[in-house]
């Protein structure tokens, strides 16, 4: 299927990771439809992309919720009149607080948007996928799937149960046509993240991470576009790590070597 055939159905679109992944596909000609609960951000997105002589339309969505999802994947597919072929799922929330005090509500919102958000568009996105016979699910998961974080009791639960989805979706729409994977940044800064860190937690990251710097959004991008692509098509239920290196790392600094 060449580009200007594929369709990307990005949730999370009108900021940060979503947003950029948007400007990434359109600008390869594919066909975007901009989700966001934000509807003002997604329609800034969706105009900076046609402004710009791409395809782009923006989608009120609240991944959280079935009836929301079902009425923004079918106003997108009429929009671009085929199915979504491409699915990123961006659309995430972080709800940091301490454990012990951690209220139940904000824990479920979050396993809602992060967990269930991508299950309700995964699946009705999967379903027309399949009557395709080919199709693309990204998932954007996180290094907090791996590693724990003080305050991300519900955030950190979220991500590793985002990758066990991606995995039992590998599984069962593999056959189908359709591959599913997690993209996992380290951080990059947007408004997600520029809500929760200060200097400290920037110089902290930056000393644990083997390339000595945060990502950057264009680099999260590219592997998204990659796991999109005809290229991708054997590579199916990985989780992809992003992050310059964190994850493989343990102690940064070893005495004498340092
Ligand atoms: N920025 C990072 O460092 C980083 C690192 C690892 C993983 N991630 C993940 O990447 C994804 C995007 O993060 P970001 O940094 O771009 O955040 P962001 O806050 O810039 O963008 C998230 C978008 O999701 C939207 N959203 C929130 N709840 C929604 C809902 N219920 N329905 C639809 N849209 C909703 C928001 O309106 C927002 O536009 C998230 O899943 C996040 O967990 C980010």
């Amino acid at each position: 299927m060449s580009s200007s055939e594929k369709t990307a159905f990005i949730t999370g679109a009108g900021s940060g990771i979503g947003e950029a992944a948007a400007l990434a596909f359109a600008s390869s000609g594919v066909a975007v439809a901009v989700g966001d609960l934000d509807i003002v951000n997604a329609e800034k997105v969706a105009t900076k992309i046609t402004c710009s002589g791409g395809l782009a339309k923006a989608f009120a969505i609240d991944v959280s919720c079935p009836q929301s999802v079902e009425s923004a994947f079918e106003s997108a597919e009429s929009w671009y009149g085929v199915n979504t072929s491409i699915l990123v799922n961006s659309a995430g929330i972080m709800g940091v607080h301490e454990f012990l005090g951690y209220p139940a509500e904000l824990f479920s919102k979050v396993m809602a948007v992060n967990v269930t958000g991508a299950f309700l568009c995964a699946q009705r996105a999967s379903r027309n996928m399949a009557k395709a016979g080919v199709g693309r699910i990204i998932n954007i998961a996180s290094v907090s799937a791996e590693r724990a974080g003080i305050g991300r009791a519900a955030y950190g639960t979220s991500k590793a149960a985002l990758v066990g989805l991606t995995r039992q979706m590998a599984m069962e729409l593999g056959p189908l046509g359709i591959t599913s994977n997690a993209v996992a940044p380290g951080p990059v800064i947007t408004p997600l993240t520029q809500a929760s860190y200060n200097a400290a937690t920037i110089d902290a990251y930056e000393s644990m991470i083997p390339a000595r710097r945060l990502g950057l959004l264009n680099e999260i991008t590219s592997a998204i576009i990659y796991l999109a692509s005809d290229d991708a098509a054997y590579i199916n239920g990985v989780f992809l790590p992003v992050d310059g290196g964190y994850l493989a790392g343990g102690v940064a600094k070893t005495g004498k070597l340092s």
